[in-house]
């Protein structure tokens, strides 16, 4: 850990093991929500579904960078990730984002149950958005690198909001889709053992 880094956190007057415990509830919700949105992607086909799969794809992948984005500060802090995935998911900051029953059983989406999906989806990000935004309340001007890597993800968290709500007619959010599934063109710069 970066003992110094952790005591200037600390000497800025930030609770340091609630920040920790506020990390790994969002990496958390990070890891969870990459899993269930593999199901929900896989679940977005036919007619409905298409149009709706790269974007789940992308805010799927996007899921998954700001988990790699998020750990390594959590251990900079002198915190850690429970050593059990199963505790890990109970502390996760959003709730788990499960396939829509009217999906289950591999139905085709119908423009009645692609709605059902869409209100998983669109919640799920509402809840991310939440979720960075007390983040950088809670570190602005006190933890500048901890701020920094949340305001990146709450870039792209709000984007995936946007992306979502429009196909429940809430109107334009003028975003374009990603030039290649799950770019992260806000959190990319901070996955530094990204090898790809
Ligand atoms: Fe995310």
């Amino acid at each position: 850990m970066g003992s110094v880094a952790r005591e200037m956190v600390e000497k800025a007057g930030l609770n340091v093991e609630e920040l920790v415990s506020k990390l790994v509830a969002a990496a958390g919700a990070e890891f969870t929500t990459f899993y269930y949105y593999t199901i929900l992607r896989v679940a977005a086909i036919g007619m409905e579904g298409e149009g709706l799969k790269e974007i789940i794809e992308d805010a799927r992948i996007e899921d998954r960078n700001h988990f790699e984005a998020l750990f390594p500060r959590i251990y900079e802090l002198g915190g850690e990730l429970p050593r059990d995935i199963r505790e890990f998911a109970d502390v996760a900051g959003c709730p788990d984002a499960y396939l829509p029953d009217s999906l289950k059983g591999g139905k085709t989406p119908t423009s009645s149950s692609i709605k059902d999906l869409l209100m998983v989806l669109v919640e799920a990000e509402r809840c991310a958005v939440r979720c960075y935004t007390d983040l950088c309340h809670f570190t602005f001007g006190k933890d500048h690198r901890t701020y920094d890597i949340c305001a990146a993800i709450l870039n792209e968290e709000i984007e995936h909001e946007a992306w979502f709500s429009e196909f429940i007619g809430e109107g334009p959010s003028g975003h374009f889709r990603r030039s290649q599934p799950g770019t992260s063109p806000y959190v990319s710069r901070f996955m530094s053992a990204d090898h790809g």
